[in-house]
Formats: C-alpha cells, sequence, structure tokens
C-alpha cells in the first residue's frame, strides 16, 4: 500500500516534471515521476521529434533514466497530463519488464488522480517468464 505523502510527492514531481515536456508538435505535455525500491525518484517528459514517430512517452523515459542509473526494481509510478490521460499500450508493457508490481498514479492536478496496478492496465501481458523458461532451440524454430 502506498502512504498518501508518497503519492503527494510522487504527483508533485510528476507536474513538474511535466513543464520540461518538449511537445511541439502535439502540444501535449507528460510528465511522469518514478519510484524506485531504492528510494529514489526518477523524473521523465514526453519528448518529441519533427519526425513524429520518434516521440517518445514521459513514462519511457524515466524508466531507461532510472535502468541507466542501474535500477531495476520500481515501487510506483506517477504521470501528469491534462485530463489525467492513461498510459500508452507500449510505456504498459515496458515497465512490465521490469516491475511485476507496481502502483500507476494517473494525474490531473495535485488533488485529482486515480490509483491502479499494473495488472489492472496490463492483464494477461506476454510475460518475459514464459519467453526464458524455454529453450534457446525451441525458440529458434
Ligand atoms: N504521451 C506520453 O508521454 N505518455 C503517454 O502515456 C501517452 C502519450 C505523449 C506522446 C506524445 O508526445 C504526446 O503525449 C501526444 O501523444
Amino acid at each position: 500500500m502506498m502512504k498518501k505523502g508518497q503519492i503527494e510527492e510522487l504527483i508533485s514531481r510528476a507536474l513538474a516534471a511535466r513543464e520540461r515536456a518538449y511537445a511541439p508538435y502535439s502540444g501535449f505535455a507528460v510528465g511522469a515521476a518514478l519510484l524506485a525500491s531504492s528510494g529514489k525518484i526518477y523524473e521523465g517528459c514526453n519528448i518529441e521529434n519533427v519526425s513524429h514517430g520518434l516521440a517518445i512517452c514521459a513514462e519511457r523515459v524515466a524508466l531507461f533514466r532510472a535502468v541507466a542509473d542501474g535500477e531495476r526494481e520500481f515501487v510506483a509510478l506517477a504521470v501528469a497530463s491534462e485530463g489525467g490521460a492513461m498510459p500508452c499500450g507500449a510505456c504498459r508493457q515496458v515497465l512490465a519488464e521490469f516491475a511485476e508490481e507496481l502502483a500507476i498514479i494517473v494525474a490531473d492536478t495535485e488533488k485529482t488522480w486515480r490509483i491502479f496496478t499494473l495488472e489492472e492496465l496490463l492483464p494477461e501481458r506476454f510475460g518475459a517468464r514464459v519467453w526464458t523458461k524455454r529453450g534457446a532451440n525451441e525458440r529458434r524454430g
């Protein structure tokens, strides 16, 4: 269970990260704050590109920063955007690579937010455990 203080801190960090979004094409700014088991919080914002398909979501930026910093276990993620947009499917799958269980807080403002589990948002996912159980030969065939 997440403590109220932890949730508030993550939302405020996600809102702060949203200020740094680079979203000149969509005009839709997103911020994320990811709490690692170490206690450290990693922020991310969406970063777009003139070649539109190369845009990356705030959630993945936060996760990649954390993993590049040596983190492998995560507790919770807050995502902040106008209207409280849900994390996209690609981000859900990428997050699931590093977190069997993850609380996902979807926020619009400091006071308007909802909390989910990753399992709720990505049920019956394609799992790394199933994949690695299979032998290399089987995989090639
Ligand atoms: N975006 C995110 O950063 N996170 C999401 O979960 C959904 C979408 C970004 C990508 C793009 O820069 C903008 O929002 C509009 O799709």
